[in-house]
């Protein structure tokens, strides 16, 4: 998949097919690449543009409410995800975090309960050219923490849902030496269960963080923070395995 770009507008669509807006028609060539300038039949030009992280978040179709670019930056800085690493997730929703770790180079293997998300997100995986490093499984993760036990380890284990605590408790069967939980929360009070399910599963380093952002404007009178928007998105505890 390839983005059309123009301004402010972007239109997602695949090699040989056509795009149709009020700006004219255009078919996306087979060979298109990443820079290629596109002319509709009305003169406008799109420039082609290949899908990065925060494209994905953007357009990938969504389900559960995706993470945030910016949590899943802190996700990898405070976690070391890297290529190679094999990544247990859940839940899988859009798919945007499994999407970025599959980007990394990371080997994620990542559940979905609902079975129409699971599908959803096998397609977004598709669009994000990643389907051969993410595999979506559909289920519960919690039905199969046993036969996942045992496997070869995981290097990290990142969490989305609010039964985090309980697969927590498993995080010590699940990961490799001195490899890491990342669990997101919207809500505080299933942090703090997350923290108490780490501490007593005997995980070390055990660090929740909230995550707030500021954009700043700049203009004639001065700079500061924006009054739009809230810079709160929710709360990431983490905590490692040795
Ligand atoms: C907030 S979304 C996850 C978004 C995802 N992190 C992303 O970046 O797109 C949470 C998803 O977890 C799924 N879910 C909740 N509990 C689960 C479980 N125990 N096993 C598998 N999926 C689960 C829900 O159906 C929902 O789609």
């Amino acid at each position: 998949m390839i983005l059309l770009c123009h301004g402010d507008r972007e239109y997602l669509r695949a090699p040989g097919a056509e795009l149709h807006t009020d700006l004219g028609m255009l078919t996306v060539p087979d060979d298109v690449e990443n820079g290629d300038v596109l002319e509709t039949h009305l003169g406008t030009e799109f420039v082609a543009r290949e899908l990065r992280g925060p494209d994905l978040f953007n357009h990938l179709e969504r389900t559960g409410a995706p993470m945030m670019p910016r949590d899943i930056g802190l996700v990898v800085g405070h976690t070391g995800a890297a290529a190679d690493d094999r990544v247990l997730d859940a839940g899988t929703g859009t798919g945007v975090l499994s999407a970025y770790l599959g980007r990394l180079g990371a080997s994620v293997t990542t559940y979905e309960q609902d079975p129409e998300f699971a599908e959803v997100a096998r397609e977004n995986m598709v669009t994000a050219g990643v389907e051969d490093r993410v595999d979506v499984r559909t289920g519960d993760i919690t039905d199969d923490l046993d036969s996942l036990t045992g496997g070869e380890p995981f290097d990290l284990l990142t969490l989305d849902t609010e039964d985090a605590p309980e697969i927590v408790a498993s995080a010590p069967n699940l990961l490799a030496d001195g490899g890491y939980v990342a669990v997101y929360s919207p809500f505080i009070e299933n942090s703090r269960k997350t923290v108490a399910a780490a501490e007593e599963a005997g995980l070390s380093g055990v660090e929740t963080i909230e995550t707030i952002q500021r954009e700043m404007t700049f203009d004639d009178r001065g700079s500061r923070p924006s009054t739009a928007g809230v810079g709160h998105t929710g709360y990431l505890t983490f905590a490692r395995h040795s």
